[in-house]
Order: structure tokens, then sequence, then C-alpha cells
């Protein structure tokens, strides 16, 4: 385990310790102090899943687009200048500060949110809704409601892609989290109420979990 990986996993053993789990995130953007070698998943680029997807269906309408857990903002970037318009949030207050300095783009608007909550007004609002690598970083008690407020973001004719590390259910592996590697049957599970349409999964060397990408629609 490197450095950054022991101090994430020493934040997030205390904010479970102190019965708020979901705490170290906030606690690692303000130990990072704006040091992005400090953020393990900021690559400072998009996810080149979402790029691929994106790329693949350049001829289709562009509109509003949500980002869930945005952390430092890398995919929401990439949507602006693409021309989407952009509605961006993070848990974290920090990583909401620290990313509205680094991106003050026209088309983007940082929020600080809970995917928890969602707000009332996000509702059904968006033509694509993204979540990449939140759902895997946060434990099965707080993952399976927020896993459910995903598909009623969506839009009529909008899109929902979800980005991750997924368990092959063929191998009995444990994983010591966080990221926790989804089921499949998780996963299938997102897209309540929407049209599947796409699930695109692949293995990186050395590692023994999957990464997928599932796309649903609405009608
Ligand atoms: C592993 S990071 C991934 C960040 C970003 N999506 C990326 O791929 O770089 C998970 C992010 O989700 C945020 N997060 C965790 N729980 C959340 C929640 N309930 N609502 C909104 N954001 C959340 C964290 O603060 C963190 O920025």
């Amino acid at each position: 385990m490197d450095k950054v990986q022991r101090i994430l996993r020493d934040l997030s053993d205390a904010a479970l310790e102190r019965g708020a789990p979901l705490d170290w995130f906030e606690d690692l953007y303000e130990f990072a102090e704006k040091d992005r070698t400090m953020i393990p998943w900021s690559k400072g680029e998009p996810h080149p899943f979402l790029v691929n997807w994106i790329e693949q269906h350049s001829t289709q309408p562009i509109g509003s687009a949500l980002i869930v857990g945005c952390g430092l903002g890398e995919d929401a970037v990439y949507l602006a200048e693409k021309g989407w318009k952009v509605t961006a949030f993070d848990l974290s207050e920090s990583a909401i500060g620290w990313v509205k300095e680094m991106h003050p783009h026209q088309s983007i608007t940082w929020e600080v949110g809970d995917l928890l909550n969602p707000k009332p007004h996000w509702m059904q609002q968006f033509d694509l809704v993204l979540e990449v690598h939140i759902l895997q970083a946060i434990p099965q008690e707080f993952r399976i409601p927020a896993s459910k407020n995903l598909a009623p973001l969506v839009g009529r004719n909008g899109t929902l892609i979800c980005i991750g590390r997924m368990t092959d259910s063929s191998k009995d592996i444990q994983f010591d989290g966080p990221p926790w590697p989804l089921e499949v049957s998780f996963i299938e599970s997102l897209g309540q109420q929407l049209i599947p349409i796409n699930m695109y999964s692949t293995q990186y060397d050395g590692e023994e979990h999957l990464r997928f990408r599932a796309v649903w629609k609405r009608s």
C-alpha cells in the first residue's frame, strides 16, 4: 500500500469508528491542501470509458448533464468542453471549493450535494446523468439507498452512465475496500425503470476485478 492509500485507509477507518463512514472524503480533500497527488482517483483527465462513449455518440444531441460525486471535476470539464451544460456536485465542501477555483467554467455549476438526498429540482431534469466510482467507494448501507436515487434524476430520453469496478462472480474474491467492486446484480439494479442500452466490461492488467461501463435510457 503506498503512502496516499495508507492515509486514505486511516481516514476511512477513523470515520467508520466515529460512526460517520462518509466523512473521510471531506477529511481527505481537506488533508490534501489542494495537492492533487493526494487524491488517488484524480488523474487530471476524464475517464476513458466516458470519452469513448461520447466519441461513439458524437452525432447525438447535447444537453444538460449531472455529474454525481464529481471529485476534482475532470469528467465535468470534459463534457462542458464538448458543449454540455453541466451541473456537478460532490458531498465534500473542500472538493467543491477547490474545483471551483481550478475550473471556473461558464457552462458548469459546481454544487455541494448528497446523492443520498438529491435536490428536488434535479428530479428527471438531465439529459445525461454520470456516476463514476462513487457507489464502489461507499459502504453497502449507504450504497443501496444512494443507488436508488440515480435513475430518478434522468429526464425524458435521457441517459444514465455508471462507471466503476465490478466483481467477477465466478471467482470468490474478498475485497478490502474502499473501493469495493460491485456485483453484477447490483449494477443491473441501478437502471430501475430505465431501458438497458449497453454493458461493457474489461480487465486491466494486474487487477483481479473487472472495469465496467453500464448505460441506460429513459423512454
Ligand atoms: C472515488 S471518488 C470519485 C470522484 C470522481 N467521480 C472521479 O472519478 O474522479 C468518490 C467521490 O464521491 C463523493 N461522494 C461520496 N459520497 C457521496 C454522496 N453521497 N453524494 C455525493 N458525492 C459523494 C466523494 O466526496 C468523492 O469525491
